[in-house]
């Protein structure tokens, strides 16, 4: 069963199974589905927050902390007889245990194991709709005697705002406050002036004691490995007056042998309204909030809302669903890729094991990037996520780079610039317009910078934001870059020499004439959805058909370098990812984002540019960024030249750009090449070489190092990446071929040739359809004849079908 060094996938119940807790990084998973979030590691590390990992923080982390990973969710046994204690989930005492199990599942997690024939094991997830975290603990006494025991929970709260929390100590070493009803903890930081939010720790069982002052709890100079007060078996009672207020319940269980006891704990967070803040007394209003902690304490509450958690993913997921010859395939498309795309639209780049929570907001192109792996699922999320990126858009078409979740504001400090960002919502848009065929979106009033003033509608927003492009075309009439494109590390204005300046915000050096490439490419493509969106509401296209064209044919004539597209032209009109260049002479982006856009599909220049990229990107780890890898600091190129060879943008195996390949290889027919590469990157394929690997085998990573790299193969920035979106596409739309298109759901798959054809379940726009593709092995080729219900279809189209229908497709290649 077990195929990797730390673990196996459980695929039958949709987990992946850690077995031991001393993973090579902390391998985490989420919880909560909305607003209500928390991350969660295998050994039970990590954070809750509300909507916004910066502003509404409930509990501390401490990044990059010794021993890995320390902060989180501590449970602690003890045993009245020996005096021994330890952690269930390893952490924070790192105890042997026997046993030992993470299995981490969609929006849950459960961790057990056992020490000394006491059994314990916790549930954690957040119900649907709830702005609370479950703890469900069960302890089991295996002995064949009575056991009396203790279970000590504890959390360090965090005073909300998670990056004044870790400076301003001045000041937040006396604000903590803290306020004890029974068995439940509130924590009342701030609460008394400008805040009407709090969050509580409650517990199911009568406590014997409790603690909410840290160093009461610890003792001093202790960590959590060994509080006082679990070590000495007694809770000290203390309330916390400003230091470092924690919640902590003392639960004293008597087993007898073969028994089990389960206890619920409940990490939450509450808003009052603003009249009812406060209780007469002038003690906190709680009453607003106790039915639901009354409601979830309970264990029948607690089932019935995991069963829905799990209910709701079946739903989800049940949207795509495929049996290929491949079980990584199959595993990654029904299963984890899904669940990371769900991750992504979630929470963008902001909280991760890799992601402080208080850098980045919302990525305006990531998010618009995160839908395409996400609209089929809850096309309704996806709408309004459109209307809120689309609402920070400027007026002259450009875009805040990143906006607040809490807020929903373009955020002033990171600004915008980056001129590829307007033109990833055209395509989140046409995605969605495939997908749902709401055309009724486009003409929903929209502000520009959330200015109710200048509201159009969203139609116009995709046209402003073609518009950024060609009111901004450099020398060769290629898309000036501006901050940088979709590459943030290639800062070809930037000119940066101070130590610790940010490459993205500093003042640009004047008069700057670097073009990208790409954007070329990423225009071209979306010129065409636009162009198709714009038809079918009978306006006129030609205009975008000519912008189209024109673009291209700059593309051809500028961006060509003989055996691979160019990427760029600097600041000086040098180009840039050329033969020309000594370091960095080909760049993976524009062989991609160009073919997988159309361009030289006709010429021979596509099969030369994918050539290109076998013969001096591809590696057995994936395909690089560029090569040769920069070995010293270009001041006219940036960021990209300070990362040393082999890592990040620099020659990386930089994930998010695979699958763009993937797709070219696809438009072009190699579908071998295509699932070639796809396997490479794919986490599963990549299990059993984990220790290399050393991230989750479940989610992508952002980056695996590059051939010039000493730790070749190893991947590091898990889980918030533009990767799970793209591949799921590359895997879903193009390999396999099922695309939702405006008139129809394409089936159009390009196999290996070894494949004799995979089964999928799709809902589109409401109606299953139940597709079989079959093919000769050896065979290569697109679908030359498509069986709809029995009867014969022209191309590859499947007409869209009433709701509630059910349709057979059988489709048959070469
Ligand atoms: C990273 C990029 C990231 C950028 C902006 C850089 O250091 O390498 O991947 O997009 O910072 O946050
Ligand atoms: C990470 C960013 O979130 C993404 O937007 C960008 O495209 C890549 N880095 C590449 O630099």
């Amino acid at each position: 069963m077990q195929r990797g060094p730390y673990g196996y996938f459980d695929d039958e119940a949709r987990e992946y199974v850690v077995t031991r807790p001393d993973t090579p990084l902390p391998w985490i998973n989420y919880l909560g589905s909305e607003d209500h979030f928390g991350i969660i590691s295998n050994t039970a590390g990590g954070y809750a927050f509300h909507r916004d990992a910066r502003l509404r923080r409930l509990v501390r982390y401490r990044y990059n902390n010794v021993p890995a990973d320390t902060g989180g969710r501590f449970l602690y046994m003890r045993d009245a007889e020996t005096g021994e204690f330890w952690s269930p989930s390893w952490q924070p005492t790192q105890s042997d245990l026997d046993g030992y199990r993470c299995r981490h599942g969609l929006g849950y997690t459960v961790i057990g194991s056992r020490r000394a024939d006491i059994e314990a094991e916790t549930l954690y997830f957040v119900p649907l709709g709830e702005t609370l975290e479950i703890w469900r603990t069960r302890v089991t006494n295996h002995r064949d005697r009575t056991a009396r025991l203790s279970l000590f929970s504890a959390v360090e709260f965090c005073l909300w705002d998670a990056s004044d929390d870790a400076t301003n100590f001045q000041r937040n070493l006396s604000t903590g406050e803290v306020e004890v009803e029974g068995s439940t903890i509130f924590h009342v930081t701030e609460y008394r002036e400008r805040r009407n939010h709090f969050a509580y720790f409650a517990c199911s069982a009568d406590v014997a004691g409790f603690d909410t002052q840290r160093e009461a709890f610890l003792g001093p100079y202790r960590g959590w490995d060994r509080p006082l007060v679990v070590e000495s078996g007694r809770s000290t009672g203390s309330v916390a007056h400003g230091w470092s207020p924690c919640g902590s319940h003392h639960v004293e269980m008597t087993l007898e042998p073969g028994e089990t006891r389960e206890v619920v704990f409940l990490l939450g967070y509450w808003e009052n309204p603003e009249a009812t803040k406060f209780d007469d007394d002038g003690s906190v209003n709680t009453a607003l909030v106790a039915p639901v902690i009354d409601r979830y304490l309970r264990s029948d509450a607690v089932q019935d809302a995991f069963d829905r958690l799990r209910d709701r993913w079946s739903g989800h997921l049940g949207a795509l669903q495929v049996r290929s010859p491949d079980t990584h395939v199959d595993r990654m498309v029904n299963i984890w890729n899904a669940y990371q795309c769900m991750v992504t639209f979630n929470l963008s780049r902001s909280a991760s094991f890799f992601e402080s929570g208080i850098g980045r907001g919302m990525g305006f192109r990531d998010s618009n990037q995160d839908l395409l792996g996400f609209v089929h699922m809850v096309p309704e999320r996806a709408r309004q996520r459109i209307l809120d990126l689309a609402a920070t858009q400027l007026p002259s078409g450009g875009a805040y780079h990143q906006y607040q979740p809490l807020t929903k504001r373009g955020n002033d400090a990171v600004g915008s610039g980056f001129n590829d960002d307007p033109l990833w919502l055209v395509l989140a848009v046409a995605a969605y317009l495939k997908e749902t065929g709401d055309s009724g979106i486009l003409d929903e009033p929209v502000p520009y910078d959330n200015d109710p003033s200048s509201a159009t509608s969203l139609y116009e927003h995709l046209h402003r934001a073609l518009r950024y492009t060609l009111d901004r075309l450099g020398p060769h009439g290629l898309p000036l870059i501006g901050r940088a494109d979709w590459n943030d590390c290639l800062n070809l204005n930037a000119f940066s020499e101070s130590p610790g300046e940010s490459f993205q915000t500093t003042e640009h050096r004047e008069g700057g004439v670097a073009e990208s490439v790409f954007i070329a490419g990423l225009f071209v493509l979306a010129a065409e959805d636009l162009a198709g969106v714009a038809e079918r509401r009978g306006d006129d296209a030609s205009p975008l058909h000519d912008a189209r064209s024109a673009m291209a044919a700059a593309v051809a004539e500028h961006g060509w370098d003989g055996e691979w597209f160019r990427r760029a032209y600097d600041h000086f009109g040098t180009p840039v990812g050329s033969a020309e260049n000594d370091e960095g002479a080909i760049f993976i982006e524009p062989q991609g984002m160009c073919v997988l856009a159309g361009i030289g599909l006709d010429d021979g220049r596509a099969e030369r540019a994918l050539a290109s990229v076998a013969d001096r990107l591809a590696t057995e780890h994936g395909i690089v960024l560029l090569q040769p890898a920069y070995t010293r600091y270009h001041l006219e190129l940036g960021e990209i030249t300070s990362y040393p060879p082999g890592y990040k943008e620099n020659a990386g195996i930089f994930c998010h750009t695979n699958p763009w390949v993937m797709i070219a290889e696809v438009r072009a027919g190699n579908g071998d090449r295509a699932l070639d590469y796809y396997l490479r990157i794919n986490p599963s394929a990549r299990e059993a070489i984990g220790a290399t690997h050393r991230c989750e085998p479940y989610v992508y990573a952002q980056m695996i190092a590059g051939s010039d790299a000493p730790t070749h193969g190893e991947a590091k920035n898990s889980w918030l990446t533009g990767t799970a979106a793209w591949n799921f596409v590359a895997v879903t739309q193009w390999i396999l071929g099922l695309r939702p298109d405006h008139d129809g759901l394409r089936v159009d798959p390009c196999l290996p040739a070894s494949w004799d054809g995979f089964e999928a379940t799709r809902v589109f726009r409401g109606a299953t359809y139940h597709i079989s593709v079959r093919k000769k092995p050896g065979v290569t080729g697109r679908v030359a004849e498509l069986v709809v219900d029995g009867a014969r279809v022209a191309g590859n189209a499947v007409p869209v079908a009433p709701a509630g229908t059910t349709v057979t497709v059988e489709a048959s290649i070469g």
